[in-house]
């Protein structure tokens, strides 16, 4: 439901979407539009189903159709990648674009977001950023408690989202990680590329014996009721934890955050990744400080039913 202060949908109203498949769980239209409308803006956030092998096609008629700039979640961070017109520093590093801004170019040759524009008259293009990267480090800090620099990191996944989150995490200068993946070949490319590009982490495949600040799901284990824990518990303890994050913010207890909190470990699901991400997109589409507390009360009414 709209806030009762959003402005009324008109013909002027722009656009911005989510694409994403499945999407129908998306908390992320809830926290934009509430942000947008205490922004006094014109314009809408909408959640698009895109299958991947459409995405290039989605992608061509958002920008046709005056879109003002898109989020990609699963399965399109890494897809997204080579269908960019243009790369910000962010998404290069970190290898997946989630935040799209269409940008269009002004009289003077400058290329500009499409939402901070009056009019569009130059060729429109789309820059692929990442601000996913930066999200995870500091929701760890803020809701776990945990200084990554130093840490010793248990990663769960290595496809997308543990890729540029075990890349981040190195270059924040973590002490060691270990990587974990059901695919071991892709946990192993992932520590090869952080061997190389930050040679001062230890990097390891495989569970460590000793313990660790902090065990990170990057898989999409524990979206579904039923899946397993996202590791083997033979051969990895929650005791050996001090905190256990989860990037699945729906349902906001997975069955890892269940396990853990008996376990009696410091627990954060993926709301506050979702919250910094979400900010650093707006901030890029508007050019202007975003209302952050607005919109982590809208996501925890959308995800816990609470204002
Ligand atoms: P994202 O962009 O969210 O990271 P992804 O690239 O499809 O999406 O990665 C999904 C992650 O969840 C991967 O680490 C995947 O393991 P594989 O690389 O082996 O595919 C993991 N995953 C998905 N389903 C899984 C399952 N049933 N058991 C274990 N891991 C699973």
């Amino acid at each position: 439901m709209n806030p009762p202060f959003a402005r009324p949908l008109s013909a002027s109203t722009r656009l911005l979407a989510v694409f994403g498949a499945p999407i129908r769980h998306s908390a992320s239209p809830a926290m934009h539009n509430a942000a947008i409308a205490e922004l006094g803006l014109d314009w809408r956030y909408v959640a698009c189903e895109v299958a991947p092998e459409r995405l290039r096609e989605a992608i061509e008629g958002a920008r046709q159709m005056g879109f003002l700039g898109l989020n990609l979640t699963v399965p399109h961070k890494l897809l997204a990648v080579p269908l960019m017109d243009e790369l910000d520093d962010s998404a290069r590093r970190w290898g997946a674009v989630n935040t799209v801004v269409f940008e269009t170019q002004t009289g003077d040759g400058e290329w500009k977001p499409v939402g901070q524009v009056a009019q569009v008259n130059g060729p429109v293009r789309a820059r692929g950023f990442n601000t996913d990267a930066d999200a995870i480090i500091r929701s760890l800090r803020e809701d776990l408690a945990i200084e990554p620099r130093s840490a010793r990191v248990l990663l769960l996944g290595a496809g997308g989202a543990g890729r540029a989150a075990a890349l981040r995490l190195a270059d924040e200068g973590v002490e060691a990680l270990w990587l974990v993946n059901r695919t071991v070949d892709k946990a192993r490319a992932v520590a090869d590329e952080i061997a190389e590009r930050f040679p001062a982490v230890e990097v390891k495949v495989g569970y460590p014996e000793a313990e660790v600040e902090v065990v990170l799901n990057a898989t999409s284990l524990g979206l579904k009721p039923e899946d397993p824990l996202p590791f083997d518990p033979q051969q990895f303890s929650l005791q050996q934890t001090d905190g256990v994050y989860d990037m699945i913010y729906r349902p906001a207890e997975t069955p890892l955050l269940k396990a853990a909190k008996a376990a009696d470990r410091r627990t954060a699901n993926g709301l506050g990744m979702l919250l910094h991400q979400g900010a650093a997109a707006l901030e890029l589409w508007t050019g202007q400080a975003v209302p952050v507390t607005t919109m982590r009360r809208a996501l925890e009414a959308e995800i816990y039913g609470r204002a």
